[in-house]
């Protein structure tokens, strides 16, 4: 694809993603009572770059065009939003899904299954209403869901392993990190412990 194809491309899901940070940023303001504090501790969001689009796509055999990315890539938008606890994530998930104007196109609960290398994230993808001219499409974003610890947990193991070919002691490595996966669950207990009881306002 040209760089002109790509930027042209982009553009809805540039205005899906901003939809959905809106979205966020009423719910982060609105799902708690004041006193109960808010759910998200900050979002990270991102357009896939070209080249990762194209070596996406390559690597599920698909010629590098944007119709394939259409058609096989649905985390060309993609938002990360940290939380404090478990809770805010089911929370924010729920008042998602009764804004009855997005559809969810899939769902992953890696927090109640986490991945068996000790990741944990709960993946939604969402199809956002994107009006223009000739009406509206929906354009799919990839959400992530993560408390604190999950994310910090999940950058460590991408800097580490994910996505690398490491080739001494990697399956050493790979169960020390599972260890601090289970450590981090138990730690993330705790602090649940000591949180005041959640009421979610009707939004
Ligand atoms: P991708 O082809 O990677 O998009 O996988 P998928 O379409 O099967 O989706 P999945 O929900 O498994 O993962 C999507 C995204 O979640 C990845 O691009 C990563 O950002 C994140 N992710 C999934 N598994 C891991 C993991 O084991 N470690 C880390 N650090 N991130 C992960
Ligand atoms: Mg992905």
């Amino acid at each position: 694809m040209t760089d002109e194809e790509y930027y042209n491309f982009i553009q809805p899901y540039e205005d899906a993603k901003e939809v959905l940070l809106a979205r966020l940023h009423v719910l982060k303001h609105n799902l708690y009572e004041d006193s109960a504090g808010v759910p998200i501790h900050n979002i990270q969001s991102r357009i896939k770059k070209k080249k990762s689009m194209e070596d996406k796509l390559r690597k599920k055999e698909k010629e590098p065009t944007v119709m394939n990315a259409k058609d096989y890539l649905q985390d060309i938008a993609g938002v990360r939003v940290i939380c404090y606890f478990v809770d805010d994530i089911y929370n924010l998930v729920d008042a998602l899904k009764r804004q009855a104007d997005l559809i969810m196109v899939r769902e992953s609960d890696y927090v109640k299954t986490p991945k068996s290398n000790g990741y944990r994230s709960y993946h939604v993808i969402v199809g956002i209403p994107v009006y223009c001219l000739d009406g509206m499409e929906y354009f799919p974003v990839e959400i992530q869901f993560r408390t604190m610890s999950m994310d910090f947990w999940a950058s460590m193991e991408h800097r580490i392993l994910y996505k690398k070919g490491r080739r001494s002691g990697r399956e050493e490595l790979a169960e020390e990190l599972k260890e601090y996966a289970d450590m981090l669950v138990e730690i993330e207990g705790r602090f649940e412990l000591h949180s005041e009881g959640k009421q979610v306002q009707d939004v």
